[in-house]
């Protein structure tokens, strides 16, 4: 099955800050993985080194040769241009022909409810309706890994749902999710695993029920005040 991805020992700094120490990560395709922990503690440089942007100063990267895989950033960005040309554009870039591209990026538009603005200049999208054309972008791509950092940090209840049930849907089609969120309760509805992070480090890796429900033990001791903490 494609979708796997590997890290051993990965050790990442920016400058002074040790923003990875000593990772070790494998995610098996078709698993859902919620990561979580405290601002600053490397849940966005973790996946900016899964996707590739970011290259580890120590350690390996290894993942299936055949896969394909795409990033979905905290903040929906768009180009002054419509919403179909946006996407369309993601797949240009990669050397599909610009008839197909658009063809493709309806499709695509379509996934995600948004064909009736396909022509609209994304600019002038809500937060909702960029964060879903940038699933859509994403997806056009046909990712067997799918990497979400905070997706719905800066959404209305509504347009989280609608994010949500997209990146169910996704998961259910057999996409492997790798997903940053603020939100311990959409960690629950969403992910199969949690992995906690600190300061750079794994603290608790665990299958989403044992996380949550059972008890974290001496090693997780913080990652058990972390979630008492956003929870309370
Ligand atoms: N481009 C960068 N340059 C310098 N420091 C950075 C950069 N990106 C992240 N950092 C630092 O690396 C650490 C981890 O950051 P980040 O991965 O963004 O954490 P999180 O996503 O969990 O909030 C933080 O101390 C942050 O300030
Ligand atoms: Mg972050």
């Amino acid at each position: 099955m494609s979708g796997w991805v590997q890290l051993q020992g990965v050790d990442l700094h920016f400058g002074a800050v040790h923003a990875l120490r000593g990772i070790d990560l494998r995610i098996a395709a078709g698993e859902r993985v919620g990561l979580i922990g405290a601002n600053g503690s490397g849940k966005s440089t973790l996946l900016r080194v899964l996707d590739g942007l970011l290259k580890p100063g120590a350690g390996s990267v290894v993942r299936d040769g055949a896969m394909r895989q795409a990033m979905v950033f905290q903040r929906p960005f768009a180009l002054r241009m419509t919403a179909l040309s946006n996407v369309a554009l993601a797949l240009w870039l990669r050397g599909v022909r610009w008839r197909d591209a658009k063809e493709r990026a309806l499709l695509a538009l379509g996934r995600v409810g948004l064909a009736a603005i396909a022509l609209r200049n994304a600019r002038t999208l809500s937060g909702g309706q960029l964060q879903r054309l940038a699933l859509a972008r994403a997806w056009a791509l046909g990712p067997h890994v799918l990497l979400l950092d905070e997706p719905t940090a800066s959404l209305d209840p509504h347009a989280k749902r609608e994010v949500e049930a997209l990146m169910e849907e996704f998961a259910e089609s057999g996409m492997t999710l790798v997903f940053a969120s603020h939100n311990l309760g959409q960690v629950k509805r969403l992910a199969t695993r949690v992995v906690y992070m600190e300061q750079g480090r794994i603290l608790a890796d665990l299958p989403v029920r044992a996380f949550f429900d059972g008890p974290l033990g001496e090693t997780s001791r913080e990652a058990e005040l972390f979630v008492k903490g956003e929870l309370g």
